[in-house]
């Protein structure tokens, strides 16, 4: 799919985004840029990021805006982002949407194309419960819904399986508050600019992907749609 464009992938924790992404971005051959992986991982190597926002993801609080602009902002700036890239879980609050447009006026990509993945809170509960992902790949499985061959390891590249430690109900509880005051707002904003797409992200993977390939499909090409 030739699609040169800033895509959005938008929605509460466990909707899906992630699993999403990474489908789309072979489909339409743009990098995955997952705010939470970049965090995690800078965690994981014990930068001065990491240490900074560590109790800030243990807490299931959002990272301060000038943080995540920041390190969004130096991975733009990579050639592989060039000709677009798939944002999964940012923006997040309505500073880093503004900031973001005036990013993407800056690299000739004008609007982005924002899908809001929509499911219903019980549904979130028991994928966020569920999850589990590798720690050497970060594929990601979900013990009821989609288990891996043999328990606790990666079908991939056999890596062990983890439970993200933010997947806690006290703390999935606090992401669930962060996403309804914070982030939700940016549904509106991105509908009043009129590029804002909705999925049913209750349904299962292949549907969501099949609802999602068919609106990146009207946005396709120099006289997309979308
Ligand atoms: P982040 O990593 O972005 O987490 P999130 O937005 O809460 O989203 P998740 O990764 O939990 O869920 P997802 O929608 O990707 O679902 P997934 O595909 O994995 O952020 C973590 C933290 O980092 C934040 O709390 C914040 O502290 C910080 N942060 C990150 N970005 C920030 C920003 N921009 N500003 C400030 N702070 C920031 O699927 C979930 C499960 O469901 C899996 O088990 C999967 O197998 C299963 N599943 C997926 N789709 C389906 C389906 N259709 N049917 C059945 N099961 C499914």
């Amino acid at each position: 799919m030739a699609l040169r464009r800033a895509l959005i992938f938008v929605g509460p924790p466990g909707a899906g985004k992630g699993t999403q992404s990474k489908l789309a971005a072979k489909e339409c051959g743009l990098p995955h840029l997952s705010t939470g992986d970049m965090l995690r991982d800078a965690i994981a190597r014990g930068t001065p990021l990491g240490k900074k926002v560590r109790p800030l993801l243990g807490r299931g609080e959002l990272v301060p805006d000038d943080l995540v602009m920041s390190m969004v902002e130096e991975r733009l700036s990579q050639p592989d982002c060039a000709n677009g890239f798939i944002f999964d879980g940012f923006p997040r609050t309505l500073p880093q949407a503004e900031q973001l447009d005036g990013l993407l006026e800056a690299k000739g990509l004008g609007k982005p194309l924002v899908i809001d993945f929509c499911v219903s809170p019980d549904k979130l509960l028991r994928r966020l419960s569920g999850r589990l992902t590798c720690s050497v790949g970060g594929e990601i499985y979900n013990e009821f819904d989609a288990p891996p061959k043999v328990p606790g390891i990666c079908d991939r590249d056999g890596g062990k399986l983890v439970q993200r430690p933010d997947d806690r109900p006290e703390v999935v509880k606090e992401r669930l508050v962060a996403y309804e005051k914070q982030t939700k707002p940016l549904t509106d904003y991105y509908r009043r600019r009129g590029v804002l797409q909705v999925v049913d992200a209750g349904k299962s993977v292949d549907e969501v992907s099949r609802a999602l390939n068919a609106i990146l499909k009207r946005a396709e090409g120099p006289n997309g749609r979308l």
